[in-house]
């Protein structure tokens, strides 16, 4: 009989279909498994298993009333684990595999561990779009949970090696899978029955509202128990942030937005989508040079903006 390795040491898994088995072995074992998805790196762990999923709390260090999402392969999975309302039918139809997550009823008997939906009677669902989810999903045949692959509190992964820097030797392993395209966290959408957001992702709301005919509610409210994951401090670079800076003050180093000087930029042509995709990849660059003092240029609040300024927020409220 197979058991579950001891974790002192984290597997780094190849790209390709070896790697994949080897994440979906380790899955089947109850072990907690980082892998690239189109948006951030998930850290799985089989979504029915109670301790599996414990294991994702203890390893991320993360508050346990904080519910997870829930990734299957394709919407015919989905559909096994919630109800879906009319308007769930069409956003699966318009945006799955995508970075689009949808909280929904759950089916009771699904199976899926209280640990995951933090004991609500909602579970929150995705079908990520990447090349190497889909198969791991797919040949797993049944919901990982998986929250954003980081040490709680601190910034989302982005690529493998921002996981291995904040989880090594606490995760059974990662799959190797490049930089995220994305780069944002998925749009979380909720059902009251109309629907709601509860939090602003890598899909536009703009795309959401067309494809609904109808303005979305926006609930993005920092504390609330309706998402409870929203806590205020949150995707935290080391440094202290500034938000809204036209320029540096002395001891900051600027992360700008469209043409200005600036140590590092998250689109100096002042492309949203391009800032979305650098944004966590250079908040973790100012955690390595050891910025201490960053000010944050404005940024639009239009498509991909709303997630970027819903972060940065996060990034500069008080820490605990
Ligand atoms: O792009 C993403 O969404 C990434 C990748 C890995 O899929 N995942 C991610 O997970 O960002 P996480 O755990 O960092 O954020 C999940 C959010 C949390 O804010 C949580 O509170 C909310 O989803 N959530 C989960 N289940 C919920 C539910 N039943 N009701 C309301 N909010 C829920
Ligand atoms: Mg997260």
């Amino acid at each position: 009989m197979k058991t579950a390795p001891t974790q002192s040491q984290t597997e780094k898994l190849t790209n390709d279909p070896v790697g994949i088995r080897r994440a979906v072995e380790l899955l089947k074992s109850g072990a907690q498994v980082a892998f690239p998805t189109e948006t951030v790196y998930g850290l799985g762990a089989d979504a029915c298993n109670d301790t599996a999923i414990a294991g994702i709390y203890a390893a991320k260090g993360r508050p346990s009333f904080n519910p997870l999402i829930a990734h299957v392969a394709d919407e015919a999975m989905a559909r096994k684990l919630v109800d879906f309302t009319p308007g769930a039918g069409r956003l699966a139809a318009a945006f799955w595999p995508g970075a689009l997550t949808m909280v929904l009823p759950l089916n009771p008997d699904a199976g899926v561990s209280k640990l995951v939906t933090a004991g609500m009677d909602t579970l929150a669902v995705r079908v990520p779009d990447h090349p190497l989810a889909h198969p791991l999903l797919r040949d797993f045949g049944g919901p990982v949970a998986a929250p954003s692959a980081n040490p709680s509190g601190r910034i989302s992964p982005t690529h493998s090696d921002h996981v291995m820097a904040g989880l090594d030797g606490k995760i059974a392993a990662v799959v190797l899978g490049g930089a995220c395209g994305v780069g944002v966290e998925s749009t979380i959408i909720g059902f009251d029955p109309d629907p709601v957001l509860l939090r602003a992702g890598g899909l536009p709301v703009e795309a959401i509202e067309a494809c609904l005919g109808q303005p979305l509610r926006h609930i993005v409210n920092a504390d609330m128990p309706t998402a409870p994951g929203q806590l205020s401090s949150h995707y935290a670079p080391r440094g202290d942030v500034r938000l809204n800076a036209d320029a540096a003050q002395s001891g900051e180093v600027l992360l700008g937005f469209g043409y200005v000087d600036a140590t590092l930029n998250l689109s100096p042509t002042g492309d949203l989508i391009e800032a979305a995709a650098n944004l966590f990849e250079m908040l973790h660059q100012l955690d390595a040079m050891g910025a201490d003092k960053i000010a944050i240029s404005p940024i639009p609040n239009t498509g991909l903006g709303l997630a970027i300024n819903d972060r940065l927020r996060r990034a500069a409220a008080p820490r605990p």
